[in-house]
């Protein structure tokens, strides 16, 4: 088969992850999508700054041509402009996109989200919400034929990092903050995360997606944890709890209501032991019940896997018209007799 073009636009803290993701694993990739995904460029601002693992021939500073020679449109910019402009551009040529833009599908969802249907493109957004973790797809998809009643948890990394280090650690929020950027949890400007918009904008996303309905981020009530200091969290400590940036959507009898706000957490609540950037959301529907999701919710590494697995799911649907894995994935690695696997147990 001819190979799908991709284009990566951004070569940040996640860019360069997915990059160094669709270059390094040519191979394995190619076997799950069914095609080899070949890198045919990386937009940045500045293409004359060095990254590494990435060949500098990949870098240019011309997103519009880049997104017009691609089958496939990776946006890892973020922000509203020019992501929202170069998505849409992408999507009327009929290309596939994957973002991990949760500001701007917060803000513009609907207008991408119609973009998308009318050139019948894909949109995939797996790493917009919580990280690693997969949330997006099983919100969105395996739970459409039940009922969900509300959403709950922790969804931005670097607040809980910021919370956590401030209570183990007696650290202040600002220096906590800091080391939040340089280990790449942190937006580009941490006030988003800070005051509680990163995870009001994922709020919007995960309500749209539970209660089937349009969830902007200006409907989602915000407190950040700004004004919380190093006295609030040990005298949490003190009494049996943990302060947490909480995120919640509920289907209540008037509609939807959607929140973001510092909670006390009683410290044996398994919200409790989500520690450092991770992330953890409760799910309960009506005929499912509970369901719980944990794990990084932040950083290049994690992001990229969600990021990576939205690249194949996408070229598989280019190519096979479905969600399945392509068959020529199920050759790729060798597997032991049974009795070899056993004998690996004793
Ligand atoms: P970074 O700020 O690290 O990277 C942004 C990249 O986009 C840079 O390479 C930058 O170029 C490029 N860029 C920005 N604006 C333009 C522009 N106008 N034209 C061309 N290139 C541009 O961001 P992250 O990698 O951290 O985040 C990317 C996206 O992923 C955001 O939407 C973010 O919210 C989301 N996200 C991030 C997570 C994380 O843990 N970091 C987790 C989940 C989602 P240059 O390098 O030249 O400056
Ligand atoms: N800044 C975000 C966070 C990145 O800390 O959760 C992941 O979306």
């Amino acid at each position: 088969r001819r190979p799908l073009r991709v284009a990566l636009l951004g070569c940040g803290v996640v860019g360069t992850e997915v990059a160094h993701g669709l270059l390094e694993n040519s191979a394995e990739l190619a076997a799950r999508a069914g095609a080899p995904l070949e890198v045919v460029g990386i937009a940045v601002r500045d293409a004359s700054r060095e990254r590494e693992g990435v060949p500098a021939a990949l870098l240019t500073e011309d997103a519009e041509a880049l997104v017009d020679a691609a089958d496939v449109v990776v946006e890892l910019m973020g922000g509203i402009e020019p992501a929202r402009t170069l998505i849409l551009r992408a999507l009327e040529r009929g290309a596939s996109v994957v973002t991990a833009n949760k500001q701007l599908l917060a803000e513009q969802g609907p207008v991408l989200f119609e973009a998308a249907d009318t050139a019948r493109a894909d949109l995939s957004f797996e790493a917009a919400v919580a990280g690693a973790i997969p949330i997006v797809r099983p919100v969105r998809e395996s739970l459409a034929g039940d009922q969900v009643q509300r959403v709950l948890g922790i969804v931005n990394g670097t607040t809980n990092y910021v919370l956590d280090e401030m209570t183990t650690q007696g650290l202040d929020l600002e220096d906590v903050v800091k080391r939040a950027q340089e280990l790449g949890y942190a937006e580009a400007d941490p006030t988003a995360d800070v005051d509680g918009y990163d995870a009001a904008a994922k709020a919007a996303i995960l309500a749209s997606l539970a209660f089937h309905t349009r969830v902007s981020i200006h409907q989602v009530a915000r407190e950040g944890i700004r004004h919380i200091t190093r006295d609030d969290v040990e005298w949490a400590r003190r009494t049996g709890y943990v302060l947490k940036l909480l995120a919640i959507a509920e289907r209540t009898d008037e509609g939807v209501a959607a929140r973001v706000h510092p909670a006390l957490v009683p410290t044996d609540h398994p919200l409790a032991a989500v520690r450092g950037a991770f992330n953890a959301v409760f799910v309960e529907a009506e005929g499912a019940g509970p369901l719980m999701f944990y794990g990084q919710g932040a950083g290049g590494r994690p992001t990229a896997s969600a990021v990576l697995g939205d690249v194949v799911s996408a070229a598989r649907d280019r190519l096979i018209g479905g969600k399945g894995p392509h068959e020529s994935a199920y050759a790729s690695l060798p597997v032991l007799a049974a009795d070899a696997a056993i004998t690996r147990y004793q």
